[in-house]
């Protein structure tokens, strides 16, 4: 097996998460105004944030949606997540490469700031594109941001911003991806989704973390410029929103466990007291708590 489809970036040892956007106000406000935007007024059943860390985005979804799922790959993120957000909602350890969920479970997804880890993003958007059955909105990170094509302008020996293959801007040798927005617009079209909106986000990264400037002025100034900077991909960030026609079998039921498949071969589940067996394949995955399930697949 690729060796990019089982590295997966630890938010369990590298990073204070919540504490990194207590430090980004003014990054939260440019994304929520951009999210405003782009997540339709009412999502309807099933949402799901693919990625979805602590859940920052969870109150943003919950207002438009009946039912939220927050899958991640950090039990710490998701135990934090539990802890801000209580039991209500479902929690789900998984790999985006191997989403353990039956096909189009969900009406809608988010995946925000998830795409610069996904090495094997193709697989990734494929698996995202099994689950999801309608709507969707993608944070693209975007290496033809407008800092960029400057930099590209004033050395030619900086990166290739035009082609569409991404970049890597990591100096640690993980994985930090950054997109030409147009390769994972077409990367999705080929799964039948099409492009309905589009938002640039976080244009003034660098001045907003500066300390005492104020977030909520910063993110007043760039409210004008989300819509033009998207057309003209300017932002470090296009979040992005794709629609395709709802089947009318998807996103048939209501309650969490029904959507759950084995990530190894899409079994169903029977229940044990702590466990989850998979009808088919007999892989075995843990219940951690009630609605907290631990479906990573290859198992650690
Ligand atoms: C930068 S954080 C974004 C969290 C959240 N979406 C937000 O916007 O606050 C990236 C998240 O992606 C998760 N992640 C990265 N690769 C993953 C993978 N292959 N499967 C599941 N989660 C993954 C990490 O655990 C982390 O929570
Ligand atoms: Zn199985």
């Amino acid at each position: 097996m690729a060796d990019f489809y089982t590295r997966i970036a630890d938010y369990d040892v590298e990073i204070d998460y919540p504490k990194y956007w207590r430090a980004r106000r003014y990054e939260h406000l440019s994304e929520a105004l951009a999210l405003g935007h782009l997540l339709d007024s009412h999502l309807a059943d099933w949402t799901v944030d693919l990625g979805g860390g602590f859940g920052r985005w969870y109150p943003l979804l919950r207002e438009r949606s009946d039912r939220v799922m927050l899958v991640d790959y950090s039990l710490s993120l998701l135990q934090e997540a539990r802890r801000q957000w209580g039991d209500d909602l479902p929690l789900v350890r998984a790999n985006l490469y191997w989403l353990p969920f039956a096909r189009q479970s969900f009406r809608s997804a988010l995946v925000s700031r998830v795409l610069h880890h996904l090495a094997a993003y193709d697989r990734a958007f494929a698996e995202m594109s099994r689950v999801v059955a309608a709507s969707l909105v993608v944070d693209v990170p975007n290496k033809r941001h407008a800092l960029a094509r400057w930099r590209a302008r004033l050395s030619s020996a900086g990166p290739d911003i035009q082609s569409h293959a991404p970049i890597n801007r990591s100096v640690t040798g993980d994985t930090h991806l950054n997109f030409h927005p147009a390769a994972v617009m077409a990367s999705f079209s080929r799964q039948g989704w099409r492009v309905s909106g589009a938002r640039s986000a976080c244009s003034f990264r660098a001045l907003g973390r500066v300390p005492l400037l104020p977030s909520g002025w910063l993110a007043g100034l760039e409210g004008p410029l989300q819509r033009w900077g998207a057309g003209a991909m300017l932002g470090p960030s296009i979040l992005t929103a794709f629609q395709r026609p709802l089947e009318p079998t998807a996103c048939a039921t209501s309650e969490p466990e029904e959507l759950l498949r084995c990530p190894a071969c899409r079994g169903r589940f029977f229940s044990e007291p702590s466990r989850l067996v998979c009808r088919r394949c007999g892989a075995h995955f843990p219940i951690l708590a009630d609605r907290f399930w631990d479906l990573r697949w290859p198992r650690p």
